[in-house]
């Protein structure tokens, strides 16, 4: 089981490092994401440890927060972006232009431009027409562009389906066939620097032998090129690295989730994946996210209001899809537990949030100790896809921020005002 050291409890008490959660939350308010520095470390040295002649890029889309990317920087990290806006952010956040690769399926020309103008490490094409736009924008700038060509293996990561990524009816990649045109085709463009092969076949993968089958492809893919003339230097395996999500707090006054689930550790990864990819001698990237972040963020909430229908019980609090899209959009689960434990009776509840959506539900038919109105509570594993698949939907504020190390903490985005709401809006004359 992973670790899960830098969220645990005193006296009944939920800490965050040296510092309590309820400090947190009535300092700043709620809801609040609380992150922890030393799980961020933790996370990310264990995936280098076992990588160890690998490149690894955090894929900003996890967590975008410059205080977490400067974070990474320091420690090693590149940065693997989807759009010109998440380039925008690496390169503020101190991240050199060599250590950002850019993929999508859907690359404005705008973005390609400022990818290709600012020198990045890669950009990794999606489709036969992508790779001539690319070209073209290069020779207009006279810059060549390095470029990965993704392909889609047409593997089924065993994940849910909004987020598998390597079948063939989904829209990323290039049917592997269809490809060696394109890999052809680079070689003969003027402005195009062909380095290697990309590929994620998907994200929050519990089971190795998908991510082994990849591999697996890939060497004889490579073997393939080589056979058509065709010599790459870099292979980029993409993210995808499940998390522990059930059971990530153990406590004898919490409730212990009975199916359980799984994680992939690292060295299991590590030990199955690289022997094979190692023989193409190619240079190796690895884009995780989930793993680095998820389980050292969590969001606080508080207890609103409990209710009881006939049907069922609510616990009505101010943690929304708006802040956590995640349960709304996958049904995912996330653990919740009270910041502190005051009673031992347990009820089943819904955990819902304020907005008018029978989606707006944290989490449905769970277990948890009882609580009251005015008690805080906290979502686990929410670092990944939280915050930054925030809204404004019913006019609600996008919560803050706050990076715990030790007995130290800083708010590393305040919340959102009224005055925020509209402050992109341009009212009519008339
Ligand atoms: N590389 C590429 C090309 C990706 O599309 C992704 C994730 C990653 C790397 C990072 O994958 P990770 O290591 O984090 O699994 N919102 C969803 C997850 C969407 C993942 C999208 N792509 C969720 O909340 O579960």
């Amino acid at each position: 089981m992973q670790k899960l050291l830098h969220f645990y409890y005193k006296n009944n008490e939920l800490y965050c490092e040296g510092t309590p959660v309820r400090k947190i939350a009535e300092e700043f308010g709620t809801p609040i994401y609380i992150y922890s520095k030393a799980q961020i470390i933790e996370n990310f040295k264990s995936l280098q440890n076992s990588l160890p002649n690998a490149k690894i890029l955090y894929a900003l889309k996890a967590n975008s927060n410059p205080a977490i990317l400067k974070i990474l920087n320091q420690l090693g990290a590149g940065a693997d972006t989807v759009s010109a806006g998440e380039i925008y952010i690496a390169l503020n956040s101190g991240f050199k232009p060599e250590k950002i690769s850019f993929a999508g399926v859907g690359k404005y020309d705008d973005e390609i431009k400022f990818a290709i103008k600012n020198e990045i490490f890669s950009i990794n094409i999606e489709s036969p027409q992508e790779l001539l736009v690319v070209n073209e924008i290069a020779k207009n700038l006279n810059k060549t562009a390095k470029i990965l060509i993704r392909i889609n293996p047409d593997i089924d990561a065993k994940t849910h389906p909004y987020i598998s990524t390597g079948i063939k009816t989904s829209k990323f990649g290039i049917d592997p066939t269809e490809a060696i045109d394109v890999f052809k085709k680079s070689l003969n463009l003027s402005h195009i620097e062909l380095l290697g092969i990309h590929t994620h076949i998907g994200s929050q993968i519990v089971d190795v032998e998908p991510f082994v089958e990849t591999a697996k492809f890939i060497l004889q893919y490579i073997e393939k090129l080589e056979k058509n003339g065709i010599k790459i230097s870099h292979i980029d395996f993409g993210g995808g690295l499940g998390v522990k999500y059930k059971n990530v707090i153990v406590n004898e006054n919490l409730p212990f989730e009975e199916n359980d689930d799984k994680e992939l550790k690292p060295e299991v990864f590590a030990n199955e994946v690289l022997p094979i990819l190692e023989k193409t001698g190619c240079e190796l990237t690895f884009e995780p996210g989930r793993f680095i972040i998820a389980n050292a963020g969590i969001i606080v909430g508080k207890v609103i209001y409990t209710k009881k229908t006939g049907a069922k019980n609510f616990i009505i609090t101010d943690i929304s899809m708006t802040e956590l899209i995640r349960p709304a959009l996958y049904n995912a689960y996330h653990q919740i537990v009270p910041v502190e434990i005051k009673a031992q009776k347990t009820e089943i509840a819904d955990i819902v949030g304020p907005v008018c959506e029978t989606s707006d539900f944290i989490a449905r038919d769970r277990k948890i100790p009882t609580v009251s109105r005015g008690d805080y509570i906290a979502v686990m594993t929410a670092g990944a896809y939280g915050f930054v698949s925030s809204s404004n939907y019913n006019a609600r504020l996008r919560p803050a921020e706050v990076l715990i190390d030790g007995e130290n903490y800083y708010l590393i985005r305040r919340r959102e005002t009224f005055e925020d709401l509209l402050s992109k809006t341009i009212m009519t004359k008339t």
